[in-house]
């Protein structure tokens, strides 16, 4: 997505040979504007696949996909990475581990919100390791409803995700797929 690829060279700082700052539109300020066109995409590409629910974590998945959910007209839901206190014990749970922050979570999300008819497409801001996608995906087959296929913004394609989650059958579509980061530049693929 050439908008959002030309955002990143303009605004996204590149913080070491693999972490990349995107404060300025996605992770602390948010520019609905190109969240809007980045849901547009995610519409696009997953046309024809009968999506009944959005799924994310929060928190920063939540914007484009609120978008999504608005242009599809259906519910969005986000896991929650610690319980909150009105939430009862009725939950889904996974375990992911962030490579990044070398911590894990477990993932949490109310059964009520997901059905064995559901066909949900997941969205997450970055794909690194694949660990949250694929325990949001874990918790979607745990209800026995399909994940029809993620949806990442920014995916840093010299790691692992994507190819994992592809390996496992899933159909992955990526808006900035970033090569490297060599020379002080973001490259894409
Ligand atoms: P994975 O899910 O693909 O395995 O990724 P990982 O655990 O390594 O990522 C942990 C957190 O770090 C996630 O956010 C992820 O979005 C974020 N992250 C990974 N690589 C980058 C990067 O290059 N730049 C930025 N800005 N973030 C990155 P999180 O902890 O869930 O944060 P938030 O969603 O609450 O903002």
């Amino acid at each position: 997505m050439d908008l959002l690829k030309q955002r990143i060279q303009a605004d996204g700082l590149i913080l070491n040979n693999s972490l990349l700052k995107v404060d300025s539109f996605l992770n602390q300020q948010i520019d609905p504007e190109l969240m809007m066109k980045i849901a547009e995409e995610f519409v696009s590409r997953f046309q024809g696949e009968k999506i009944t629910k959005i799924l994310t974590i929060e928190a920063s998945g939540i914007a484009a996909s609120v978008m999504t959910g608005l242009i599809l007209r259906v519910p969005v839901i986000f896991a929650r990475k610690r319980k909150p206190k009105v939430t009862g014990d009725d939950v889904y749970t996974a375990n992911v581990y962030s490579y990044t922050k070398g911590e894990s979570n477990n993932i949490i999300i109310s059964r009520q919100f997901l059905q064995a008819d559901d066909r949900v497409l997941i969205i997450d801001d970055f794909l690194a390791n694949g660990e949250a996608a694929a325990g949001l995906a874990n918790i979607v087959e745990q209800a026995k409803a399909k994940v029809v296929g993620i949806g990442i913004v920014i995916e840093k394609s010299f790691q692992p995700g994507a190819q994992k989650l592809a390996a496992a059958g899933y159909r992955v579509e990526s808006l900035a797929r970033i090569k490297s980061f060599a020379n002080g530049q973001v490259n894409f693929l």
